[in-house]
């Protein structure tokens, strides 16, 4: 087979150019990393994990209307996914405090917030990603108003429908970063929901115990991390519902 050019390489995915114009193939490696990677490890199992949860949030996500990337998954670490234009905008939704927000205002972890907020970071790895505010994004040019007004209907769309799909699983979602890319089709453009969306990067909660289900276990050192996202694929039906401490990933 042709060497397959690569495109990107992120902290845990890789990019490849895809089959057909407009397309790429992205790659869920198993490397993990936390605060802009000073801690690093590899983690057996992760990117098999992300790749299907990926999968499954985006699938439903387009059945509700919310339009992303996915186009199809490829193999058990590559999906298929448009060609965008990333903004260069890290957005995240918090329905509970917790992480930088409850370090930036002392507000205790897990406190429920009067309603959704929405949070803007500056994708820049060298800057550690800062938060940033829609008259930067504005004055800066990262995104035009008509942009933000779409990105947060968007943001917004996503949070009532993973906050749900997660609610009926005994999950909290406590809050999530997504990735916005811009699509040209003809004259028009669009904003579509790009990257990926998985407990990398999402916060979550199980209700009953509070258990972390997400990357803080890896950031904090609070257990394996495979089992945790095993945990939630295997309630969300992604994973067998037998078989729990062997991952064997159902097709
Ligand atoms: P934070 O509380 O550290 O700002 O994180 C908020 C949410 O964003 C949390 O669900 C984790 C996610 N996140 C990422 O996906 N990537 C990142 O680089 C960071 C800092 C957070
Ligand atoms: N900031 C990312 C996270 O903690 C990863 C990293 O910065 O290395 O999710």
């Amino acid at each position: 087979m042709a060497r397959r050019k690569k495109i990107y390489e992120g902290k845990a995915k890789i990019l490849y150019e895809g089959p057909e114009p407009g397309t790429i193939v992205q790659y869920f490696k198993d490397d993990a990393t936390a605060f802009n990677a000073e801690k690093k490890d590899v983690i057996d199992g992760k990117g098999v994990l992300n790749n299907r949860l990926s999968e499954y949030f985006m699938t439903g996500l387009s059945q509700i209307g919310v339009p992303t990337h996915f186009i199809r998954r490829l193999n058990m670490r590559e999906q298929l996914v448009r060609n965008c234009e990333i903004i260069p905008l890290e957005v995240i939704v918090r329905n509970y405090a917790a992480g930088s927000m409850s370090q930036r205002l002392g507000i205790a972890e897990g406190t429920q917030l009067p309603r959704p907020i929405v949070e803007y970071c500056y994708k820049d790895d060298a800057l550690g990603d800062p938060l940033v505010t829609e008259e930067h994004i504005a004055a800066f040019g990262w995104a035009s108003q008509q942009d933000m007004d779409d990105i947060l209907s968007l943001a917004l769309r996503v949070n009532d429908f993973m906050s749900g799909v997660m609610l009926a699983v005994g999950i909290r979602l406590v809050d999530f970063k997504i990735e916005i890319g811009r699509v040209y089709e003809g004259d028009f453009q669009r904003l579509i929901v790009a990257d990926e969306i998985s407990p990398d990067s999402c916060r979550l909660w199980d209700i009953e115990t509070g258990q972390k289900l997400d990357k803080d276990v890896f950031r904090r050192d609070l257990g394996n991390l495979t089992d945790a996202y095993s945990e939630v694929a295997r309630r969300l039906g992604v994973l067998p519902k037998t078989n729990v401490a062997k991952p064997t990933l159902i097709n």
